[in-house]
Parts: C-alpha cells; sequence; structure tokens
C-alpha cells in the first residue's frame, strides 16, 4: 500500500506501508478521492500549529469500506464492507468547556486528519473511527463527493448567518468555497447574490454554476450597499473593500482564512453607528450530515468545480499545480492507474 508522506517542514516522500487494520470502533477506506486544498500546503510549509511529522495528508476525501473493526455496529451506526463513504476528519476532545457547551469546532485539543494527529487520506487505504464516517447513497458519484468536507464548511457558514428572505448578498472570491456559498444563499433567502474575483477564469465558473451578477470589482455591481458581504478570499485588500460595501444593518462575514499575523482597517465608528456585525466561521459544525443530504440532493453543482485528479506518483505536480492558482479543484485518486484532465480550462 502506498502513502503520500510528509515527512518535515517542505519534505514529502512517496511510501510503501502495512495496509492499517482497523482496530475498536474503526472503519478501513479505501480512498477513491482527496481534494486538496490551501491547509495541506499550510501543514507541509510547517504553518499550521499543531502537526508533527510525519504526516499523510488529505482531509477532504470519500472512499469504500473494506473492512469493519470490531464493535462498528454495536450502537446506532450500520455499516457494512462495500458501502460508499465520506469521512468527517475533524475530532475534538469532549472534555473541555468549548466541547461541553455544544461548541466542539473551538475545541482547544481541535484536530484534523492529515492536519494534525491522525493520518490523512493520500494513501490507497486508510482507517477512520467509526462515528467520522458516512453512508453515501448508492448513487452518488464517489469522485464528487469528497467536496462534502468543503461543503460542510460552507453549511456552518451560512449556520452563522442571520437568514432573512430578501437579502442582496455580495461574495468575494469564486474558488471553491466562495462557488459553493453563493451557490447556497438562494437557499438561505438571498433574493440576489454577486460575486466578486479578480480572476476572469473563475468567473467563468461562477457562470458554469449559475451565478448570473459576477465582477472583477463590486465598484461595477449595480448595487452599491448589500445586507450580507462574505470574504471567501483570506486577503486584507478584499477585507477592506467589502466591509465597505455592508449595509446600515447589515452583516459581514470573515470567511476567508487571512494571514495570522496580518490586520484590516475598518472605521468602529461606522460599527457603532450603523449596527453592523462581523462574524467569523472555523471549519465545520454539525453541518458534516446535512452536507451529505445536500451534496445528494444536488444542493451544488459539483461537476464544473473540479478541473484535474492525479495519482499519488503525480502529488508533486498536482501540488505545483495549486500553488499557481491553476485548475479548480484538484483530486488525488490514489487507487486510479492514471491523472487525467477533467475539464479543460
Ligand atoms: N472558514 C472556514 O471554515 C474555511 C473553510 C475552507 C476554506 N476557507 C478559506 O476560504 C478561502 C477560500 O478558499 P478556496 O478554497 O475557495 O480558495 P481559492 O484560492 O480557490 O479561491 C480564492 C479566490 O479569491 C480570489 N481573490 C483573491 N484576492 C482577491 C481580491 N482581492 N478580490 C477578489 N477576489 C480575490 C482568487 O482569485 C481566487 O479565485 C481561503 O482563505 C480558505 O483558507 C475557510
Ligand atoms: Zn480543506
Ligand atoms: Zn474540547
Amino acid at each position: 500500500m502506498r502513502a503520500v508522506v510528509f515527512t518535515g517542514t517542505g519534505e514529502f516522500e512517496i511510501q510503501e506501508r502495512e495496509v492499517p487494520r482497523p482496530g475498536f470502533k474503526e472503519v478501513l477506506i479505501e480512498t477513491a478521492a482527496v481534494g486538496i486544498c490551501g491547509t495541506d500546503v499550510h501543514v507541509l510549509d510547517g504553518e499550521f500549529e499543531g502537526t508533527e511529522y510525519p504526516i499523510v495528508p488529505g482531509h477532504e476525501t470519500s472512499g469504500t469500506v473494506l473492512a469493519l473493526g470490531e464493535g462498528v455496529n454495536d450502537g446506532a451506526l450500520d455499516l457494512a464492507v462495500g458501502d460508499r463513504v465520506v469521512v468527517s476528519p475533524n475530532t475534538f476532545c469532549g472534555e473541555c468547556e468549548f466541547c461541553f457547551t455544544g461548541r466542539q469546532n473551538l475545541c482547544p485539543f481541535w484536530s484534523g486528519m492529515g492536519v494534525s494527529g491522525a493520518d490523512g487520506a493520500v494513501q490507497e487505504t486508510f482507517v477512520a473511527p467509526a462515528r467520522n464516517v458516512f453512508r453515501l447513497a448508492p448513487g452518488t458519484d464517489l469522485h464528487q463527493a469528497a467536496l462534502i468536507e468543503p461543503l460542510a464548511c460552507a453549511i456552518h457558514g451560512w449556520d452563522v448567518l442571520p437568514r432573512r428572505l430578501g437579502d442582496h448578498v455580495l461574495i468575494y472570491g469564486a474558488g471553491t468555497m466562495g462557488l459553493m456559498m453563493a451557490q447556497l444563499a438562494s437557499r438561505a433567502g438571498a433574493a440576489s447574490v454577486t460575486l466578486v474575483d479578480l480572476n476572469e477564469d473563475r468567473l467563468r465558473v461562477a457562470e458554469e454554476c449559475g451565478i448570473e451578477l459576477r465582477h472583477t470589482s463590486a465598484d461595477d455591481a449595480a448595487r452599491e450597499k448589500w445586507e450580507v458581504v462574505i470574504d471567501c478570499t483570506g486577503s486584507i485588500r478584499a477585507i477592506e473593500d467589502a466591509l465597505g460595501r455592508v449595509k446600515v444593518g447589515g452583516t459581514f462575514h470573515d470567511f476567508g482564512v487571512a494571514p495570522a499575523d496580518q490586520t484590516a482597517r475598518f472605521s468602529p465608528f461606522r460599527v457603532f453607528r450603523q449596527e453592523l456585525n462581523i462574524v467569523g466561521s472555523m471549519a465545520y459544525h454539525n453541518s458534516f450530515g446535512r452536507a451529505v443530504e445536500m451534496f445528494e440532493a444536488g444542493a451544488i453543482d459539483a461537476a464544473p468545480l473540479l478541473s484535474h485528479s492525479f495519482v499519488l506518483d503525480d502529488y508533486a505536480e498536482a501540488l505545483a499545480m495549486f500553488r499557481e492558482g491553476r485548475g479548480r479543484k484538484i483530486q488525488i485518486r490514489p487507487n486510479d492507474t492514471e491523472s487525467r484532465v477533467l475539464l479543460a480550462c
């Protein structure tokens, strides 16, 4: 069994490993697809607090159940060999004040498969705790289903926003996350959604996803202010621009991950005088099950989001493409025989 292993800061190799055995209440899964996201790059570059090398990356994953450990079906679960599944990659301590008050994603011991703690899924097979495994409906596209983890983040992103029928929504960033937030907007009651991205190629993807109002600058939009403004770039420039576009009484959502050492400027007077709200959301929280259900119901148009799949041997190429901002969502498919272009873009 082969695995991509991050061995130190900026270093990785492909290793031959024993197929792991699932322990008590654990499941062995054959990996179908693993999405690459910015977090993987931060883990490799040594920028993620809590990472200990060696670690196998990969947390946006899907696969097929190969074996069940003891006790998996003793409680509420009903998993079987051959089930198509996705895996919620995050774990928490269950003992701290945040876990006890139902805010497990804020647990100081929060940890993620492929990020800190357990190995991730960029390997032919991997083991996951059974309680983190979600069974898919039989007809679900297993490769596209690796988008369920980011969808769970987008749903939590909407959970922290006030939802009022008829609000107008402005989103910065037409990457995977901005496109998912935009596709969910109408379900959250939005009257319109405007998407801004500096990159025209990304706006073309937005068009394929059915987002009608697309601009390279919010200055070009027909409106001047929006009740809800969401940053999905992590760029200070975008965030500062976004804060100025929030309507009186409206809400700004800091969804993108800005560099930890940077600050943005805004007018505290305006926040006071116009009763603006500023909210954040961290990963997902009680939204993974809903993400599975909504994905299966077609809540997002998944096909335009995926552009390339790579085999394990081409991991370096996949990572380079990701770092250059080329393509759309790039996946690793460890059990495929060749790398593929899924969408010419
Ligand atoms: N809050 C969460 O739980 C959570 C979860 C996943 C990802 N994220 C974060 O969300 C952000 C988006 O993730 P993604 O995977 O879609 O990333 P991405 O890199 O694919 O997309 C970001 C997009 O923003 C655009 N952009 C950059 N600067 C801009 C600017 N000044 N104005 C307009 N557009 C600009 C880029 O062209 C790009 O298309 C990242 O910061 C990521 O770390 C947050
Ligand atoms: Zn991710
Ligand atoms: Zn905790």
